[in-house]
């Protein structure tokens, strides 16, 4: 589907580039994460049973974007996902501390996201411990992929 938007930039309709899709390489990426997160949360389910992260439900979108949206209190400071990554994960964002660039998460529009399934694992660990002070859930992670998966 890459014609269209090259003949409407012809046209002069478009006049920055568009990359709109999700490639090859970051779905299989994507794909084998939900695949082991999938595994994970059922094991997660049944050995702790009752606790609030934790559900036996398919993985959803709208979890995913509740999961990168809740804030968390830390000394009086609101924390979130979107503090660095903002709130819409098509954007570029900006570290709240150091105010670096981070370019977005999406991997619709940033082609560098989801292709290396350690460097993911890693970001996830290290973002939830940040925020939350464990690692988050397979559930957790597997619905916040969903998630970004579906932003167009
Ligand atoms: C304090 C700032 C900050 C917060 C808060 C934060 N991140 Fe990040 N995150 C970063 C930076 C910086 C990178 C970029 C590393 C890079 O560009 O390679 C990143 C990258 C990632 C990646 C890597 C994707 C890839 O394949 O390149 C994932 C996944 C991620 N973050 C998830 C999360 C989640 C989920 C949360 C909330 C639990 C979160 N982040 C909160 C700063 C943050």
């Amino acid at each position: 589907m890459k014609k269209p938007y090259f003949l409407l930039a012809l046209a002069g309709f478009v006049t920055v580039p568009v990359h709109a899709e999700i490639t090859t390489q970051q779905s299989e990426v994507m794909n084998k994460l939900l695949a082991t997160y999938t595994e994970k949360a059922k094991v997660e389910f049944k050995e702790e049973k009752g606790r609030g992260a934790i559900s036996d439900k398919p993985f959803s979108a709208g979890a995913g974007r509740e999961f990168y949206l809740v804030r968390r209190t830390w000394q009086s400071k609101d924390f979130t996902c979107s503090g660095c990554h903002t709130e819409d994960p098509k954007k570029e964002g900006k570290h709240i501390q150091t105010k670096s660039p981070i370019m977005p998460l999406a991997p619709a529009v940033n082609p560098e996201r989801f292709i290396n399934v350690q460097k993911v694992e890693k970001n996830f660990t290290d973002h939830c411990m940040d925020l939350h002070d464990r690692d988050c859930s397979a559930y957790e992670k597997g619905s916040f992929i969903t998630y970004l998966k579906s932003v167009k």
